[in-house]
């Protein structure tokens, strides 16, 4: 495995690959991997003969106050990972080669209504953040696949429809959950939680299941079980931001005959932010979303 830390030598890579008409798969990463980011590297493995990770903290998908500063950085450890499991190019850039022109004032790329709903609401600003600095990396690795995963299923979707609508050749590949064998989602942040949290950290996988239970038993109620899982929460010590069913195609709310559904919440535990998803295929019969 090879790093490059600048665009420079990524490009020449790139290149020499591209002249051998090798195809190329990317993901797109913060650091700090866990098995959740090498099930991405897995599938690119299968996909596309050559794969490339990027390592970058990205600084504007932060809001103020958020954990930019703390985000976990663990290079060396990423690497070791990364060789172990074959990868042929990570690209581990700093600030100074992806936002030339400081991070204030450069050059945005926005998706608009999408990015603005559930995650969006709650971090203006966010979802711009990623849009931008994920353009950056496909104009410059110029991937035929592109891997995220579902953990943060409004961000692939935002992903889906960037590349639609500015027309990138590239085919964005979705990857199942990854989760602790107690359930919780694995993620980066999932470090910030002491001990008694970590151990209360699965609740909020549990209360996703008992939703999708209760949605199949009674789809006439979702409103009430919002509600009754966001109370749940509230009790066991999270500090929800919202948990709500919305279709799974673009996360509208859901209308009578909707059968392709998503049930999807973000919380607070402590100083982490954490956030879950749960399909469920269900039929919502006439009531059901008024
Ligand atoms: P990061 O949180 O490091 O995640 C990188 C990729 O790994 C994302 O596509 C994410 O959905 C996926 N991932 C994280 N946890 C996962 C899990 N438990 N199972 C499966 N996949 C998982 O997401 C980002 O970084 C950034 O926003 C980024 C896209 C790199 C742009 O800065």
């Amino acid at each position: 495995m090879k790093t490059v830390l600048t665009l420079d030598e990524l490009r020449n890579d790139i290149s020499a690959w591209k002249k051998q008409g090798l195809s190329i798969a990317l993901a797109p990463t913060m650091g700090n991997l866990h098995a959740g980011h090498l099930s991405l590297l897995q599938e690119a493995r299968r996909l596309a003969d050559r794969t490339v990770v990027s390592i970058f903290v990205n600084p504007i998908q932060f809001g103020k106050g958020e954990d930019y500063e703390k985000y976990p950085s663990t290079l060396g450890k990423d690497q070791d990972n990364l060789a172990a499991n074959h990868l042929d190019l990570l690209f581990a850039p700093d600030l100074k080669q992806l936002y030339p022109g400081g991070v204030e004032t450069d050059t945005r790329v926005t998706v608009p209504e999408i990015s603005n709903i559930l995650c969006g609401q709650f971090r203006p600003g966010h979802f711009s953040g990623v849009a931008t600095v994920v353009t950056k990396l496909f104009i410059n690795v110029q991937p035929d696949f592109a891997l995220f995963g579902e953990k943060d299923y409004q961000q692939l979707l935002v992903i889906r429809r960037m590349v639609k609508e500015l027309c990138f050749p590239i085919e964005v590949v979705g990857m199942p959950i990854m989760r602790e064998t107690d359930g919780l989602a694995m993620s980066s942040r999932n470090a910030y939680l002491d001990p008694w949290q970590r151990s209360r950290a699965p609740l909020i996988y549990r209360a996703l299941r008992e939703a999708a239970e209760e949605l199949s038993r009674n789809p006439d109620s979702l409103h009430a079980i919002e509600e009754s899982s966001l109370r749940k929460l509230a009790g066991e010590g999270f500090r929800p931001e919202y948990f709500t069913v919305r279709r799974a195609a673009d996360l509208a709310p859901p209308k009578v005959g909707d059968d392709r559904l998503i049930i999807l919440t973000a919380a607070w535990l402590g100083s982490a932010r954490l956030i879950d998803n749960l399909r469920v295929d269900i039929k919502l019969p006439g009531s059901s979303t008024s």
